[in-house]
């Protein structure tokens, strides 16, 4: 039998915790956490994915400070803005949300945060004591996985990992962190020849490639748990991830399922890190 990780009751458990915590720092210190949520364009998911930020921090108690800047927008206005952020004492955290779009330079914007307020971890001084294994802010997609690790209490130590996808946002970080808790790793990509063979190998296959249902139960051995990050809409509008979920039913002893898995433990950990940076404000 496999077991669907819940990622939506353990996110809900986690943001209770929060709330408390934002509680406690506003009685005992007059601070309210704030995040700066800087969006450009019109983009569907996006959309999406920001209203959700900002409907979980409302319900914790933190404030956000909304940019929704029109798709012209340009790059200059995003830096000058991010600028001011970066000095206001009042804002613990800023986030871009990606993709931005093709006319404005990523890297330029996510490496103007101020490390110190980089919620997402992107930044590569944040990267950098990420893969030194002294991290100071996580990207929050690979921060929730190792949370579902923790409460379903499954070990990455000495486990075979295989890893599909090497972006910023995922893979690459998801493979220190995995590092750091004592797994061998392997990151397979789209250029990787023979990839069943790859994880078929592997205890642990986390999928973050964006390619609707990649991987079925022929890909992996038995009892392998199955972290699947991706988040497909098939032409029918049905919402799917990139594991074939009902054929690694029965195979996988672990498995998230889309939705409810990773993608609510994303925003979780997004809280999270913006409620620490408040808290590390104080000391
Ligand atoms: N786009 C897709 N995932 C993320 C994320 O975790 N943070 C931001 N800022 N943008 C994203």
């Amino acid at each position: 039998m496999t077991v669907l990780m819940d990622g939506r009751k353990l996110s809900k458990k986690i943001k209770e915790q929060l709330r408390v915590r934002v509680e406690k720092l506003e009685k005992s210190a007059g601070i309210v956490p704030r995040l700066v949520v800087i969006m450009v364009g019109q983009d569907a998911a996006s959309q999406i994915y920001v209203r959700n930020k900002q409907q979980a921090a409302k319900k914790i108690g933190i404030q956000t400070i909304d940019n929704m800047l029109p798709e012209d927008t340009k790059e200059e206005e995003i830096l000058n803005l991010i600028y001011e952020y970066n000095e206001d004492p009042n804002i613990h955290g800023i986030l871009v949300q990606l993709p931005l779009p093709a006319h404005i330079n990523e890297e330029n914007v996510t490496h103007a945060i101020l490390p110190a307020k980089d919620v997402d971890g992107f930044h590569p001084v944040n990267m950098g004591h990420l893969f030194m294994n002294a991290p100071h802010s996580l990207p929050c997609t690979p921060r929730g996985i190792m949370e579902l690790f923790k409460e379903y209490e499954i070990s990455p130590k000495s486990k075979n990992v295989v890893i599909i996808g090497r972006s910023n946002i995922v893979g690459r970080p998801m493979a220190a962190l995995m590092i750091n808790a004592d797994a061998t790793v392997t990151i397979a990509h789209s250029k990787t020849l023979n990839l069943s063979k790859l994880t078929q190998q592997a205890d642990i296959v986390i999928v973050a490639t964006g390619q609707p249902q990649m991987l079925t139960g022929e890909d992996i051995k038995k009892d392998a748990v199955v972290i699947d990050v991706g988040m497909n809409r098939l032409p029918n509008g049905k919402l799917v991830g990139d594991v074939d979920q009902a054929s690694i039913d029965g195979i996988a002893s672990y498995l998230t399922p889309v939705p409810g898995g990773v993608g609510p433990m994303t925003i979780a950990m997004l809280m999270k890190q913006v409620v620490e940076f408040a808290e590390r404000s104080v000391k």
